[in-house]
């Protein structure tokens, strides 16, 4: 906590129970081709285009690319889905993603394999909750990351993803701005470290990220001493610490094909090593630690909502038209300008 924090009542974050990890049920090549292909069928019929983030199973990344989809970090599926020209798109991933692609395509129909996966960050920060304490601080500028609801969205002046949120802030406090920054608390110390900026900062965390421990870092490091380390910025500040580059999940991609290291350890969700080992399959990957000894985890560096998506629910939103998101009108075009203000901002870097 920072001394303007100390010094002021920051809201508890909202209590959930995140559900364990299951993974979808293991198929057999012939189950496989035999739901590709439908859903091929699918998306050309229904003019159709599957957008996923890099953290659902292997079979539907491979899928989205297969089919003229897109594989991309949070920023970059909203950018995709704005600008294809697909009439429907279906969004693998978690809610706010379909939500966001729902604001900034209002006229697209947006499916998703499950209305069922949420995030963390996005439950920890109920929108009038978090509206009741910007209005408490109306000398402050209201940055929220794109992993939360359209509510929280439409009172936000800016919205960033990790890949954008340092060099935001970074403008912002050059123009002298307080922020409020919601919902992840180990993010927003990151940025606030990095960019000196003045924050009151939203105490939420995710699930998957929160589990990285870096004693457990230490030891594997010292197992693996040309290992680089490579770091998602919801992770806590010791872990951060330690990385060798600190960045959403397109940069750390990005970095295991770009730096010299023979093999990296990952501290982020594994769903993320079939984009890495597709980019770099000379390389060997290592998931980082969750858990010290005799500790448990309970996510075990995979998001259990990001891991309700598989080709089988893909194929019956796509057969019954269920599962499409709805995003009222009026709020979706009050959180549709700190989105776009995103997209532009991200554009000029
Ligand atoms: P990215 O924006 O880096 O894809 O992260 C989204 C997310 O949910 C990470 O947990
Ligand atoms: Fe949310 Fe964490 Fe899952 Fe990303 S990995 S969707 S931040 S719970």
């Amino acid at each position: 906590m920072n001394a303007t924090e100390s010094a002021i009542q920051i809201p508890r974050p909202a209590h959930f129970e995140a559900p364990l990890t299951r993974l979808p049920a293991a198929l057999s090549e012939a189950e496989k081709q035999s739901l590709n292909t439908r859903i091929k069928q699918l998306l050309k019929q229904q003019n159709a285009v599957l957008v996923a983030h890099y953290y659902v199973d292997a079979d539907t990344q491979a899928l989205a690319e297969d089919t003229g989809g897109f594989i991309s970090d949070s920023l970059e599926m909203a950018r995709f889905g704005q600008q294809h020209p697909a009439t429907t798109l279906i969004v693998a991933g978690v809610r706010f993603m379909g939500e966001t692609a729902k604001i900034l395509s209002p006229d697209k129909r947006v499916l998703m394999p499950t209305l069922e996966a949420e995030c963390s960050l996005d439950l920890s920060c109920p929108a009038e909750d978090f509206s009741a304490f910007c209005d408490a601080h109306p000398d402050h500028t209201v940055v929220v990351y794109a992993n939360t609801s359209a509510a929280v969205k439409a009172r936000a002046d800016w919205v960033v993803t990790s890949s954008i949120a340092v060099n935001v802030v970074e403008h912002l406090t050059a123009q002298g701005k307080k922020i409020i920054w919601a919902p992840d608390k180990y993010l927003g110390h990151y940025v606030e470290r990095v960019t000196g900026a003045d924050m009151l900062r939203w105490q939420g965390a995710c699930v998957v990220h929160e589990e990285f421990k870096s004693q457990g870092l230490h030891e594997l490091k010292a197992q693996h001493p040309e290992a680089g380390i490579l770091v998602h910025p919801e992770s806590p500040a010791d872990v951060i610490a330690m990385a060798d580059v600190v960045g959403s999940t397109s940069q750390l991609i990005k970095a295991v094909s770009e730096l010299p290291h023979p093999s990296f350890i990952v501290a982020t969700d594994k769903g993320i090593f079939y984009k890495m080992q597709q980019q770099a399959p000379h390389k060997t990957l290592l998931e980082a630690p969750t858990a010290g000894d005799g500790a448990t985890c309970r996510s075990c560096a995979h998001c259990p909502w990001m891991a309700m998506n598989s080709l089988e629910n893909i194929l019956h939103s796509l057969e019954t038209g269920q599962n499409e998101i709805h995003v009222d009108a009026a709020l979706g075009q009050k959180a549709m300008i700190p989105l776009n203000r995103m997209l532009g901002f991200s554009q000029r870097k």
